[in-house]
């Protein structure tokens, strides 16, 4: 049988520091801070030592719970020596754990929460509980109303609902409920740096991966503001160094600098399909830096006469001509008989580049949160390298990343509204730019969260 050591906020989370008759205990930590792994040895062990409870194991979607807290309690299960149809037993058509002496637990999505109603329970566990609603947490706290059997209450019961999260990327609910002064509701912070049996070099690379406000929540569990202020952090723009063009060692400090093209480089188009602006960005590319060195913003055009433009500008290109942008592209407008990139496709083709053009696009596109973080952690990362640079002449690029900011209080890029660009035009010219070239980080250096473990 398994012995198992447990890391300082695992002990903290496990254990009940008070007398009240309901414990409600977060774990809110990094990226492979141990939060699954506590909270299933924490259900097993409740079913352990109460006899007959039962428990609801809940996460947002029921992939979720099935794919990772549910083969989480197994793998316990086994290292602890028990064996199905023995010591427990697996119901899979209700998704139901049974153990010998009478426990139970469920496992459940929480989308429907109608459907979970009517349980009167031990004990609650909500897997990545940022994703919960407020009210679905509320409501399961009412069905902490099993019977309390005699025997429990020599061995000190008390209802217990835990959960475990990433932080927030705002302030929400989660934020509010467990910071305030309620004794019986704690918050442990893990920091994935703090998981010894994670590999040394895996933590160190996300020192690589991410940028600093992003390293400071997900990988150590801090409660911060991801959505205030500007969406790029860490962007720079100085100008005072003399700079020569894309090699340049004098100007690590600025994301700005001379940016030449060179005809025989692999040249990127990443676009985004908006039809007034159009905006398309031009780069070259190393393993892992990205150099912008020319937009194509167009108002009120087609993809066709964009296309048309980047001929003019780059009529002998003997390199490869790499389409990038937007998975969704693909689709047809009403506009047109064929999707944007069949178009781009066409139009290089009539004009002789034929076999130097590859199409380089995600399926779908990812979480805007996550193309986000991408993009920031490639401007500045938490080690100070600078991966992405703009020449100066990418005047709408700029223009973004030093002005794109979130809607105050939300999650949400502010994107102007019709009535705002009537007012100022220049406000037309915001989000769409910033879209294209952050489709081309995100597909390259897509934000990584896999974790491998010690050997
Ligand atoms: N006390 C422990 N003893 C042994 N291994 C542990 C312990 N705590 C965590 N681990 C291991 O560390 C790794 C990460 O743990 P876990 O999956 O619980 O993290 P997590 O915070 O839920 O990650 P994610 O952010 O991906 O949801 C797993 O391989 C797990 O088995
Ligand atoms: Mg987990």
């Amino acid at each position: 049988m398994a012995k198992y050591k447990l890391l300082k906020a695992q002990k903290e989370f496990l254990e009940v520091p008070h007398k009240s008759g309901l414990d409600v205990a977060l774990y809110q930590g990094g990226y492979g801070s141990g939060k699954t792994w506590s909270g299933s040895l924490l259900g097993i062990l409740l079913c352990l030592r109460y006899k007959g409870i039962k428990g609801l194991v809940g996460a947002q979607t029921f992939p979720l719970v099935r794919d990772t807290t549910l083969v989480t309690y197994l793998e316990h299960l086994e290292a602890l020596g028990f064996k199905e149809n023995r010591d427990y037993f697996f119901k899979k058509s209700e998704s139901k754990l049974i153990f010998k002496n009478g426990s139970e637990i469920l496992f459940r999505s929480l989308d429907e929460p109608g459907k979970i109603k009517s349980l009167n329970l031990g004990f609650v566990e909500i897997e990545e509980m940022s994703d919960t609603k407020e009210s679905t947490f509320k409501m399961l706290l009412g069905r902490l109303r099993q019977a309390i059997k005699p025997e429990w209450k020599e061995l000190g019961f008390q209802y217990r609902l835990f959960g475990h999260t990433n932080p927030e990327p705002d302030k929400g609910w989660l934020y509010k409920v467990f910071n305030s002064s309620k004794v019986n509701y704690r918050k442990l912070i893990a920091s994935t740096t703090e998981n010894t049996f994670l590999s040394d070099s895996f933590v160190e690379s996300l020192k690589d991966a991410y940028d600093e406000d992003y390293y400071n929540i997900n990988v150590l569990g801090q409660d911060g503001d991801y959505s205030s202020g500007l969406v790029v952090k860490g962007f720079s723009n100085c100008n005072k160094t003399s700079c020569e063009g894309i090699e340049c060692k004098h100007c690590t400090k600025s994301n700005v600098k001379t940016v030449n093209y060179f005809p025989d480089m692999d040249l990127h188009i990443t676009c985004d399909f908006n039809v007034d602006p159009m905006s398309w960005a031009l780069a070259h590319k190393t393993e892992d830096k990205v150099f912008f060195f020319d937009e194509i913003v167009i108002e009120n055009t087609t993809t066709e006469k964009t296309c048309e433009e980047f001929l003019r500008r780059y009529p002998k290109h003997t390199g490869k001509i790499i389409i990038n942008g937007d998975a969704s592209g693909d689709n047809r407008s009403t506009a047109s008989e064929f999707t944007n990139y069949a178009t781009i496709k066409n139009t290089l083709k009539d004009f002789g580049y034929i076999d130097n053009v590859e199409f380089k696009l995600k399926g779908f596109n990812p979480r805007i949160k996550s193309r986000v973080a991408a993009f920031n952690s490639k401007v500045l990362n938490l080690k100070g390298i600078r991966c992405v640079f703009v020449d100066h002449k990418c005047k709408w690029v700029i223009y973004n990343l030093e002005n794109l900011k979130y809607k105050v209080g939300t999650s949400l890029i502010d994107a102007p509204s019709h009535h705002q660009i009537k007012q100022s035009k220049e406000l037309k010219f915001l989000m769409h730019i910033y879209d294209a070239i952050s489709y081309l980080v995100d597909f390259y250096w897509p934000i990584k969260i896999e974790q491998p473990e010690k050997e």
